[in-house]
């Protein structure tokens, strides 16, 4: 942790003595065309708008010519006048600190929780440096839950990236505060994109609890902030966790909800003039996902690790929609929950044949992968045959194989349910009773 003095000269080595100034010769269309910032300013940096009224209004460089530079503003247009001033704050930049943890911010780094927070010593850009593919290390080892579904059937190791596909209200919020808390990590850094107010709230409060909070930052971007800010808290979680993950620690990284993130970027993207091609979403979407997950992952020698867990909100079941297709290009699993399965009240509703850990066969031991497999099987066979059984159709003795997966079914329905596990070897013991 940086002391104060050393807090202190960061700060003031941070503040430039002169930026550069630009006015407003044009509002149109959301938009502002700014003249004078062509020679120092690049597209994604941010500007502050300083209006006649005095009003201070934030703004991001969407488009550039030698002319004029296009700004979107944090917010409506209302307020702003020809020839107000235009400052270049520069390109978007956090500090982190490790007295974060145990802190809910914003995306500037700002305190939501109403204490006072300190800036770290080392600003990092926001679009982070990616790491060499060549140089990551290989996914680490199985790391415990404390959910007996994933220490067994979707095993997730160290470094590994995956995905939580759900409709709205399936719990992928409430299963992302249990592995917040479970999950075999140094630090868990979440991002909450365009949730309301009060949900942030009882997230914070109710669903991770204080025992979650204390190893945890949470930056949050609720729904009525500006699609520039709900992008970048994406973009600022990750920022985080790459300065944990630089110090050696093993990270959990976590965004609730990818969907709301590219939805964020559709806003920005067709605003500066992008096509919405992909069934709405314009190609850049592809770009921003795959850009934010390249960020998680193993560390190079010496790092520490980034394991993600990336919630995306599916309508209906539909994988093909298109921020659920591109982000299962990138992953390293997903995992599938099912409104039926909620509906009759086994949490965490996880549908396990529909999902996949890719981690897997490596992670476990040759005597473990026979169990999964088994599982697996009678979990299928019970799930192709339901219908029957439920209908009373299937009379015991006519098929062993159905006869087993109907006497493991309701046991192994309930391990999927199983909480605070101790190790995965207790969650591996659970499994084995429910296959003898
Ligand atoms: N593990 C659980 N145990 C009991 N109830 C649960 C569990 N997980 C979810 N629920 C129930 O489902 C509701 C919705 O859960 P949650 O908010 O986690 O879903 P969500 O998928 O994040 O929803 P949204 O799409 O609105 O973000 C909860 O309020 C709770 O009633
Ligand atoms: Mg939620």
């Amino acid at each position: 942790m940086a002391s104060g003095l050393e807090q202190l000269r960061a700060t003031i080595a941070a503040q430039r003595i002169v930026r550069a100034v630009g006015r407003i010769g044009r509002v149109s269309g959301g938009q502002v065309g700014v003249t004078g910032l062509s020679d120092v300013a690049a597209t994604g940096d941010l500007v502050e708008i300083r209006t006649i009224r005095g009003a201070l209004v934030l703004g991001e460089i969407l488009n550039m010519s030698p002319a004029e530079t296009t700004v979107l503003p944090e917010g409506a247009t209302d307020g702003l006048s020809i020839g107000d001033r235009v400052v270049h704050l520069g390109a978007g930049e956090i500090a982190p600190d490790d007295s974060w943890i145990g802190r809910v911010i914003d995306p500037f780094g700002q305190p939501i929780d109403n204490r006072p927070i300190l800036p770290g010593v080392e600003p990092r850009s926001l679009r982070g440096a990616p790491l060499n593919p060549t140089e990551r290390r290989t996914l680490g080892k199985r790391l415990a839950t404390g959910l007996a579904v994933f220490d067994t059937l979707l095993p997730i190791v160290r470094g590994q990236r995956i995905g939580l596909f759900a409709g709205s209200g399936v719990g992928k919020s409430t299963l992302l505060a249990q592995l917040a808390r479970g999950l075999e990590a140094d630090v868990v850094v979440i991002a909450m994109v365009g949730e309301r107010g009060r949900e942030v709230r009882e997230f914070v409060e109710h669903v991770l609890g204080p025992e979650g909070m204390a190893r945890s930052v949470v930056v949050a971007a609720t729904s009525d902030r500006s699609p520039l800010i709900r992008r970048r808290c994406a973009w600022t979680a990750a920022t985080i966790a790459e300065h944990f993950r630089d110090q050696g620690r093993h990270v959990l990284f976590m965004a609730d909800s990818i969907t709301r993130f590219a939805d964020a970027h559709r806003e920005v993207a067709l605003a500066a003039g992008e096509s919405g091609s992909l069934r709405g979403y314009p190609p850049s979407t592809t770009q921003l996902i795959t850009g934010l997950c390249e960020r998680a992952g193993p560390g190079l020698e010496g790092q520490g690790d980034i394991t993600a867990v990336l919630s995306v909100l599916v309508a209906g079941s539909d994988m093909e929609e298109p921020v659920a297709d591109i982000l299962r290009g990138v992953l390293d699993g997903h995992v599938v929950l099912d409104r039926d399965i909620a509906e009759r009240g086994r949490f965490p509703a996880v549908d396990v044949l529909r999902s996949v850990s890719r981690s897997l066969p490596g992670a476990a031991t040759e005597e473990e992968n026979r169990l999964i497999a088994l599982a697996r099987r009678r979990m299928g066979a019970y799930d192709r045959a339901s219908m029957m059984i439920q209908a009373g159709l299937y009379s015991a003795g006519s098929d062993p194989e159905l006869d087993a997966a109907i006497k493991a079914w309701p046991k192994l329905d309930a391990l999927v349910a199983k909480r605070d596990v101790r190790s995965v070897a207790e969650s591996f013991a659970a499994l084995k009773a429910c296959l003898s």
